[in-house]
C-alpha cells in the first residue's frame, strides 16, 4: 500500500555506513529526511550525495536528521564514499542505508517497476517529530533533485507547525506568509498582534513569524 502524507513512516532496521540503524529510535523526536538513489557509482547520485553533505549545517540548524538509501550492499557504500569526497569535495557526513534485498525500498514504494524492476527511483520523504510523513517527492533516475527545495519545504513545514501559517506560491524564507484558514480572526489578533493584510476573508497575509 502506498505511503501517503499523514501516514506514520514505517519503521525498519538496516545496516548503514554509520552502523545499524533502527529508524524510529534513530530519528527520536527529530525531523528526518529519508531519500533513495538508484545505484552507487553513478554520476547523478554522486553529485546529490556530495551536495547533501555540504548542506549538513543547514539540516542541523533545523533539527533534521538525513539518511540516504539504495539497494546496494554496505561494502559498495563504503567503497563509493571515497569517490564522493574526491569528486564533490565533501565527505559523506550522514548515514547511507544499505537495502540489498530492497525490503525498505518496497515498504516505502521507492521501486517503480515500470521505471525499473529492482532499482529505486529518487524518492524523498520528510518525516516530522511525530513520525508522520509530511512530504513525499519522486524524481526519475536521470534527474538530480534540488535539495535547496527540500530545505525550503522543511522551513515551510516548520513554520506551519510552530505558527499556524502556510506559505504561498514560490515562497522563500523571510517572505510574507498566509494565516491558515482554521485560525479565526479572533485568535489571529492574539497570534499576530502586529496585524495582517486581508485580501479576502480566506487570504490573510502576515509577516513571517520569528522563531
Ligand atoms: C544516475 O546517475 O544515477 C543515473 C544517470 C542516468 C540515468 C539513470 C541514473
Amino acid at each position: 500500500m502506498a505511503i501517503l502524507i499523514g501516514d506514520t513512516a514505517p519503521d525498519f532496521t538496516l545496516e548503514s555506513t554509520e552502523g545499524n540503524i533502527h529508524f524510529h529510535d534513530y530519528i527520536d523526536g527529530s525531523w528526518a529526511v529519508l531519500f533513495s538513489h538508484p545505484r552507487n557509482f553513478t554520476p547523478v547520485c554522486t553529485t546529490e550525495l556530495g551536495f547533501t553533505a555540504k548542506l549538513k549545517p543547514e539540516f542541523e540548524k533545523r533539527g533534521v536528521k538525513v539518511l540516504g538509501l539504495s539497494v546496494d550492499p554496505i561494502e559498495d557504500h563504503r567503497r563509493w564514499v571515497g569517490d564522493i569526497e574526491e569528486t564533490q569535495g565533501t565527505a559523506l557526513n550522514f548515514p547511507l542505508l544499505a537495502d540489498p534485498k530492497g525490503e525498505v525500498a518496497r515498504l516505502y514504494d521507492m521501486i517503480h517497476p515500470n521505471a525499473d524492476n529492482t532499482l529505486t527511483v529518487r524518492s524523498v520523504f520528510v518525516i516530522g517529530p511525530d513520525k508522520k510523513v509530511k512530504l513525499k517527492i519522486e524524481y526519475p533516475a536521470s534527474t538530480g533533485r534540488n535539495f535547496n527545495e527540500v530545505l525550503r519545504v522543511i522551513d515551510s513545514l516548520q513554520l506551519t507547525a510552530r505558527h499556524q501559517v502556510a506559505t504561498p506560491v514560490n515562497w522563500e524564507n523571510g517572505e510574507d506568509v498566509i494565516i491558515v484558514p482554521s485560525v479565526s480572526n479572533e485568535d489571529a489578533k492574539t497570534k499576530f498582534p502586529e496585524g495582517w493584510k486581508e485580501l479576502k476573508p480566506y487570504l490573510r497575509i502576515v509577516a513571517q513569524p520569528k522563531g
